[in-house]
């Protein structure tokens, strides 16, 4: 088989990493890729956000037999429909089940129709009406743009005047354009341990019919150590999660993967592809945060190194809606990705800088915002790498994934020195 991966990060690159092991693939593409992918796979310049360049490309390549669309902007435009319409197998959600991502609005609604637990909320698209709630509310409060906003239309504000700040900016200033039309205004919830909260992801496969959770992991989303600074795309992950275990498993199942699945299913909204519960643990149990209509970055970096079983065979029998009948399973051991980001990252940082990469052991080493600029490998975006390393445990992992950072250098690299420290006690 011939394969496509759309996007351009360190996901992608992951995802391609994993399909390279399947002893069905061929060849993989890559649209647009990085410095990384061009190693694994044929890197395709084209603009994935543009429909009708994607499907000229699609109708001009027959030999290509599968596509998998990462990134949630082109699932939330419909690139999958675009696909399938001409007769391409896809990976990932339709448009109109990637809208559990797409609108917060959306995914509050659906929760709260199912009875699915989570922060209790209220959506607004008229400010001053907002404005009354959140003064009779009072602080803490959370406040959500209703749309895409690469991760950043979040505001936890502890105190009333944060909470009239912030509503100003999402919804007057516009600081995250439409997608703060609407406004999610949420309970602030706490974890039952540790403060703020304790967060997992559960990334699962799912067809419609059958949703199996992959082995799960934590991001560490502010910049800085000890969860300071602000809040970025993801700067590491570890996978498992500590406070996992069986049983929670079993409980999230019955009362948020499965509600959820049926939920997505009775809307006549049927999720195909990889749904993500970004989960917490709260005081009064397991409460969504959010869905993701896609795999997590850099949650896939950790995740899809532990895979056993054949990623292509997965994403096929998703498709083919015959999920039940693959056995999915999984390393034992951890695995860590400290990302190592451009100085200045999430506000502003200077690209085109020599990247210079020495020992890293057994670490591997997944490209994000990359490129390769007069035959030298240059940094090409604000996350740049990701430092993988396994071991028996989260430690011996983290140890490993340290020393490899430890030996690639750019000037002004940043990177957070606590990845796989947290919720150590589990
Ligand atoms: P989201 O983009 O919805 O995942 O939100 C980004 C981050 O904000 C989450 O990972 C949490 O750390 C935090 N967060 C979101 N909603 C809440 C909430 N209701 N209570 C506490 N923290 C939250
Ligand atoms: N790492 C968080 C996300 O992919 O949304």
């Amino acid at each position: 088989m011939n394969v496509l991966v759309i996007g351009n990060g360190g996901r992608e690159h992951a995802i391609l990493l994993a399909l390279k092991k399947s002893k069905r693939i061929e060849k993989l593409y890559c649209m647009k890729g990085n410095a990384g992918t061009a190693e694994i796979a044929e890197n395709v310049d084209v603009d994935y956000m543009n429909v009708e360049a994607v499907k000229a490309y699609a109708d001009a390549h027959p030999e290509i037999d599968y596509y998998v669309i990462a990134p949630d902007d082109p699932l939330a435009i419909g690139l999958v429909d675009e696909l399938e319409a001409m007769g391409k197998r896809c990976f990932g959600p339709r448009k109109n089940a990637a809208v559990i991502e797409a609108s917060k609005a959306f995914a509050k609604e659906l929760m709260k129709k199912y009875k699915i637990p989570t922060a209790e909320s209220e959506t607004f698209d008229d400010y001053s009406k907002a404005l009354e709630y959140v003064r009779a509310k009072g602080a803490p409060l959370v406040l959500k743009a209703d749309g895409l906003a690469l991760g950043k239309g979040v505001l936890i504000c502890e105190t009333m005047e944060q909470a009239e700040e912030g509503l100003k900016e999402i919804m007057l200033d516009k600081a995250f354009g439409a997608a703060g039309n609407k406004i999610v205004i949420e309970e602030c919830m706490r974890g039952l341990k540790y403060t703020p909260g304790e967060e997992v992801s559960v990334l699962a496969f799912t067809d419609g019919k059958t949703i199996v959770p992959m082995i799960t992991s934590c991001d560490h989303k502010r910049s800085n150590d000890g969860d300071k600074g602000l809040n970025t795309g993801g700067m590491g992950t570890f996978a498992p999660c500590p406070f996992w275990n069986e049983k929670l498993e079993k409980q999230v199942l019955k009362t948020i993967m499965i509600p959820t699945m049926k939920a997505m299913n009775a809307e006549g909204r049927t999720f195909k592809g990889c749904l993500y519960f970004g989960l917490m643990r709260t005081d009064k149990g397991m409460k969504v945060v959010e869905y993701n209509s896609r795999f997590g970055d850099p949650e896939t970096q950790v995740v899809l190194p532990m895979l056993k079983t054949d990623l292509m065979d997965i994403f096929e029998a998703v498709t083919e809606e015959k999920l039940s009948e693959v056995k999915i399973e999984w390393e034992d051991g951890a695995c860590v990705c400290v990302v190592l980001a451009s100085g200045g990252y999430p506000v502003s940082y200077i690209k085109g800088k020599e990247i210079t990469i020495g020992d890293v052991g057994s670490a591997q080493i997944v490209h994000a915002g990359t490129a390769i600029k007069d035959g030298k490998l240059v940094t090409a975006g604000g996350r740049v790498l990701g430092v993988v390393a396994k071991g028996k445990d989260i430690e011996e992992a983290r140890l490993k994934a340290y020393s490899a950072a430890e030996n690639i250098h750019w000037e002004n690299m940043h990177y957070r020195k606590d990845i796989g420290v947290k919720y150590r006690e589990g």
